[in-house]
Formats: C-alpha cells, sequence, structure tokens
C-alpha cells in the first residue's frame, strides 16, 4: 500500500500534458469524487495504527502533488499559448495617438497664464446662477432695457434661475466673500439665447477680470490691458479705448488692438477700419461696490471681460465660430 502511493507519486512527477482536456483527465483521475486519492482516503481506515502517521503523510504529499501539478500544467499551457500565436514580446508597441489641446483651451491657458503672472488669483462660480448674482448686484436695475443686452435663458417655473450669460457674476461672488483688495480673474462658460451663426453662439467661454483696492485708476486699467495685449499678440500690437456703456462700470470702454493681419492698413477681417474689438471694460461702478458691501470712499476697481472664442478666432484666423463646437478633427488637428 505506501509502495502503491510513492509510485502513483513518480507517475505524477513525471506526467504532462499537450492540452486542457488532458490536464482535466488527470484532475479527475485523481482527484473526482470516485478518483484515486478519495479511495485511498477511506482506505485509510484499515490501515493498522502504527502505520497511520506514515501513511497519512504520503497520502497528503500525493494529493498536494496532484493540486500543484494541475496548477503548473495549466500555467505551462497558458505561457506556450502566447509563444504559439507568435506574438514577439521584444517588439516595440504602437504608440498611443495623442490628442491635442481644443483651441479655445489653448487660448484660455495663454490668457490666466498672463493674468497669473501679473499676480491675479483664478476665481470660479457657478453656471446656473440667480437674478442677483448676474444682474441685480451689477447695478442693472430691474425692467431696465439692460437687461435685453444678453439674451438670457431662464428656467421656466422659477424665473429667479438662470443660465449666467456673463463671467461678471464671479466678480459678484468674489467681493460678497472676501474683502480688498482682491485681483482675480474668472474665466468660464456662458450661455445666451442666440441663433447660431458664424458670428454667435449660444454657448461660448469668457474671461473677466476685477481688481479692487485703494488708489485703483484708469491708468491702471490701461497699463494692464496693454500688457495683456502685447503679451498675447506680441510687442508690435496697438491698442485703443472707446467709450462705451455697461451697467457694471463707469466710465466703461471697449478696447480694440490693431488689427493684427493687415498691420493696420485695412483687411476684411477689421473691415477695413484697421481695429479689431476684443473686450469690455471700465472702473467698478460705486454702486457695484456698495451692493457687495465694500466702502466705496474707500476703495476703486476696475473690471474687464473678454470673449475666449472671438480672441482665438483673431489669433487663428478661424472664420466660423461654429467650428470650435462641430469637434471635427480635421479641424481640431491643426492646433
Ligand atoms: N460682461 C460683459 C459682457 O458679457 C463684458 C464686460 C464688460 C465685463 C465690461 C466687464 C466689464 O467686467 O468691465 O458683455
Amino acid at each position: 500500500m505506501l509502495n502503491r502511493i510513492k509510485n502513483l507519486i513518480e507517475e505524477i512527477d513525471k506526467y504532462t500534458a499537450s492540452n486542457l482536456e488532458e490536464i482535466e483527465a488527470f484532475r479527475i483521475k485523481y482527484l473526482s469524487k470516485k478518483g484515486i486519492i478519495p479511495q485511498l482516503f477511506t482506505e485509510f481506515k484499515n490501515v493498522p495504527q502504527e502505520q497511520k502517521k506514515e501513511f497519512g503523510q504520503l497520502l497528503n504529499t500525493l494529493k498536494n502533488n496532484v493540486q500543484d501539478k494541475v496548477t503548473s500544467l495549466k500555467n505551462n499551457l497558458a505561457t506556450n499559448e502566447i509563444v504559439d500565436n507568435n506574438i514577439d514580446t521584444s517588439l516595440t508597441g504602437d504608440s498611443l495617438k495623442l490628442g491635442t489641446r481644443h483651441p479655445v483651451s489653448i487660448i484660455r491657458n495663454e490668457i490666466i497664464e498672463i493674468f497669473v503672472r501679473l499676480g491675479f488669483t483664478i476665481s470660479e462660480g457657478p453656471e446656473i446662477e440667480d437674478d442677483w448674482h448676474v444682474f441685480s448686484s451689477l447695478n442693472f436695475p430691474e425692467e431696465h432695457p439692460a437687461r435685453d443686452m444678453q439674451d438670457t435663458f431662464f428656467i421656466e417655473s422659477n424665473p429667479d434661475v438662470l443660465l449666467r450669460t456673463h463671467t461678471s457674476s464671479v466678480q459678484a461672488r468674489v467681493m460678497e466673500n472676501s474683502k480688498p483688495p482682491i485681483r482675480t480673474i474668472s474665466p468660464g462658460r456662458v450661455f445666451r439665447n442666440e441663433a447660431i451663426s458664424a458670428r454667435a453662439h449660444c454657448i461660448f467661454h469668457q474671461v473677466e477680470g476685477l481688481y479692487i483696492d485703494k488708489d485703483v485708476s484708469f491708468a491702471d486699467l490701461k497699463q494692464t490691458l496693454m500688457y495683456f495685449a502685447k503679451e498675447l499678440f506680441g510687442k508690435d500690437i496697438k491698442i485703443r479705448l472707446r467709450p462705451s456703456f455697461f451697467p457694471f462700470t463707469e466710465p466703461s470702454a471697449e478696447m480694440d488692438i490693431s488689427c493684427s493681419l493687415c498691420k493696420g492698413e485695412g483687411c476684411n477681417v477689421c473691415k477695413y477700419t484697421g481695429w479689431l474689438e476684443i473686450l469690455g471694460c471700465g472702473m467698478v461702478d460705486p454702486n457695484v461696490l456698495k451692493s457687495n458691501n465694500i466702502d466705496s470712499e474707500k476703495y476703486t476697481g476696475f473690471a474687464f471681460g473678454m470673449g475666449v472664442e472671438r480672441i482665438a478666432m483673431l489669433k487663428y484666423g478661424v472664420k466660423d465660430l461654429r467650428l470650435y463646437f462641430e469637434n471635427d478633427l480635421r479641424f481640431l488637428k491643426q492646433f
């Protein structure tokens, strides 16, 4: 009996299999309910007491060896299969194709970097806003026609809930939550109920800027924006400020840069004026400071806001705004 087990151990050690079926047959032969090992365990009862220890140890070795053999046969088979499939693991793999950044992201990041170098922090606010932060706290009187300048998407059941039409709403949130000096920019998505065309879209991106401290003047605004324009468009760019109107700034202005395509000579992009409008700006209206509990006798500030798509169009010579939202790879791959 002991010899029989020893022979079986040797037999198992030598055994090889070339496929899964053979391994399974081997496993069944030894380990299934009626297999050799359960049978030997049954016979164990009849073994004389003095042999039980040796017999038991050998029987356990046999059982473990069979289990180990099944596992190692399966592992060998798996490794061989890979080799059989002619996969040469020393070959270099296919490299993953990297995507490119979206042009709007590239320009947004460039704008952010310029202002961060000037010490501006970055603030964000919600896209779904309330009337107070988008309009009322920014000096848009109720029923005032200035609200029509921005075609707002309202939530029908509650007109106090709306999609922000400009990132100036983040100004209001920053003023509400911090004390001057404040120097921050707010990049983000905005929404307007506009018919989609080459020049207008219902979703676009803006970067808003806000600087509030003691003795901030219009000269500071002009110098900051001139630095910004030269960093973004190159040292030869000129700027000009035209008087304008925004409810939240007084005085207000729009800033043009000299047309980078025709160098101011006149072309169809600048409509033969030599100038391109790129942003709105002004001195923060004292009413806005008051609405946000900032002492307008002590502090002054400037603000500005620009459309990222528009600036990207000017920098890259893109003529149709819709291209930014169509995700056509032939367009996106160029950046
Ligand atoms: N919020 C304005 C718009 O969406 C842009 C703007 C103009 C922002 C003047 C400003 C500003 O902060 O001072 O049209």
